[in-house]
């Protein structure tokens, strides 16, 4: 009832191909799913390497950088805008540490992956990069408002 949609804190969630292909797609969105967040935006596509590149730019001086794009242009990824409070934080916790042999059981890494450079899911790490990677991979039209029946049994 407190939070108003308008006002309500997004972030941005990718399902890498590894997770794609390993057939994890309904086993992490239930995760945030249940949680209690909402989603707001999904689409499925296989990133190019330029636009791979273009997500990854703070990382471009690294040693893995050539090799993450790669991997993250190898096949469909799903891409996807989740919404609620403390979404951007909480989510980062539902995913885990990003080396999965650092990740604690019950996230998404800690449970589901054995390696940094397959460690199957990617989250925004703080409002300015939720904002900026929403852009880079959504028109404004493809993020949907609703209210949904669960909200006022949430917040
Ligand atoms: P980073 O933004 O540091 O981690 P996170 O995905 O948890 O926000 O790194 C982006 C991705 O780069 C990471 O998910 C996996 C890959 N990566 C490597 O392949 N090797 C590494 O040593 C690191 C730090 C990351």
């Amino acid at each position: 009832q407190e939070a108003h949609a308008a006002e309500m804190e997004r972030t941005f969630i990718a399902i890498k191909p590894d997770g794609v292909q390993r057939g994890l797609i309904a086993e992490i969105i239930s995760r945030f799913e249940r949680k209690g967040f909402k989603l707001v935006a999904i689409k499925l596509v296989v990133p190019s390497k330029e636009f791979a590149q273009k997500h990854y730019h703070d990382l471009k001086e690294r040693p893995f950088f050539n090799g993450l794009c790669e991997f993250l242009s190898s096949g469909p990824v799903l891409a996807m805008v989740w919404e609620g409070e403390g979404v951007i934080k909480y989510g980062r916790k539902l995913i885990g540490a990003t080396d999965p042999q650092k990740s604690e059981p019950g996230t998404i890494r800690g449970d589901l992956a054995v390696v940094v450079g397959r460690n199957i899911i990617h989250g925004s790490d703080g409002p300015e990069t939720a904002k900026d990677e929403i852009n880079l991979w959504f028109k404004p039209q493809e993020l949907v408002s609703y209210t949904s029946n669960a909200e006022k049994w949430v917040y």
